[in-house]
C-alpha cells in the first residue's frame, strides 16, 4: 500500500466512525458522505465489506430468477450504488436509488444502472415522490446505524412497498445496541409482526460483514 491509500483508508475509516456517532444532525451526516463519495469504493470492496453481495443474496431468495428482470426495486441509501452493481449482476434491472447525498448519488448515476434517482433522507415521514404499494423489494445495506435512518422509517418502507413485497435491511450487528435502535428497533418489527403488518422471513447474523465486524440481516414480507 502507498502512503497516500494508507492516507486515505485512515480518512475513510475515521469519517465513517464519525457518521455513525451520536448526536449528528442528518444534514451533518449527508456532508460527511459527500466528503467521502471519491474515495469511498477503493475501501468498500467485498474482501473488506460483504454487505452488497449479502443483501443482493437475499434479494435473489425472495425473488426467482424468472421474475428478477421486471421486479422494482428500491435501495434505499444507496450510497455510490454497489447494492445496485450486485443486484445487477444476479439479473435485476429495474432499480432505483434514494440517497441523500448529492455526490454519492453523483457516483451511483455513472454505473448506469438505477432507472431513478430519488435525492432524499428516509424517515418516518411519507416521501412525496414515492407512491404507497409501489416496490417489490424495498432494500437498505448499511443505511441503519447512528445518525443515519430513523428506526420509524420502517413504517414508511412498510408503505411503500407491495402487499406480499419484501423489506430487507441489513446492518452492522452491533448498531442494535446503540442507543437510537436498542430496545427500539427490533421491538417495532415485532410489533409488526403482531398485529399483520408483515411476516418476519429471517434474521441472519453475518460473520465479517464489515472488516472484523458482524452484521444482520433482517427480511421481511409485507401482509
Ligand atoms: C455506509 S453508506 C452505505 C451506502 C451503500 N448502501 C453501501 O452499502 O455501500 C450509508 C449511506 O446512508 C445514507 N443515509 C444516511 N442517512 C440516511 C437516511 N435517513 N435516508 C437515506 N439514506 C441515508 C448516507 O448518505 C450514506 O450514503
Amino acid at each position: 500500500m502507498s502512503g497516500n491509500e494508507v492516507d486515505n483508508e485512515k480518512v475513510i475509516c475515521d469519517r465513517v466512525k464519525t457518521a455513525y456517532k451520536a448526536g449528528q444532525t442528518k444534514e451533518e451526516v449527508r456532508d460527511i458522505y459527500n466528503g467521502l463519495a471519491d474515495i469511498y469504493d477503493t475501501y468498500s470492496q467485498p474482501d473488506q465489506y460483504q454487505g452488497p453481495v449479502q443483501t443482493a443474496i437475499e434479494c435473489c431468495e425472495v425473488i426467482p430468477e424468472a421474475n428478477r428482470e421486471g421486479a422494482l426495486v428500491l435501495d434505499v441509501a444507496a450510497g455510490t450504488g454497489l447494492l445496485g452493481k450486485e443486484l445487477q449482476l444476479r439479473g435485476f434491472r429495474n432499480l432505483h436509488a434514494l440517497e441523500p447525498s448529492t455526490k454519492m448519488l453523483e457516483k451511483a448515476n455513472t454505473r448506469n444502472i438505477y432507472k431513478k434517482f430519488i435525492n432524499e433522507f428516509i424517515s418516518e415521514e411519507a416521501l412525496v415522490q414515492v407512491a404507497a404499494d409501489t416496490y417489490d423489494i424495498v432494500a437498505s445495506c448499511g443505511g441503519m446505524g447512528q445518525g443515519h435512518i430513523p428506526a420509524g422509517a420502517v413504517w414508511e418502507m412498510l408503505r411503500i412497498t407491495r402487499k406480499g413485497g419484501f423489506i430487507i435491511l441489513a446492518m452492522r450487528e452491533e448498531y442494535l445496541r446503540h442507543p437510537q435502535y436498542d430496545g427500539i428497533l427490533e421491538v417495532l418489527m415485532e410489533n409488526m409482526e403482531e398485529t399483520g403488518k408483515w411476516k418476519t422471513i429471517k434474521k441472519r447474523i453475518i460473520a465479517k460483514w464489515f472488516m472484523k465486524m458482524d452484521g444482520v440481516v433482517f427480511v421481511f414480507e409485507k401482509a
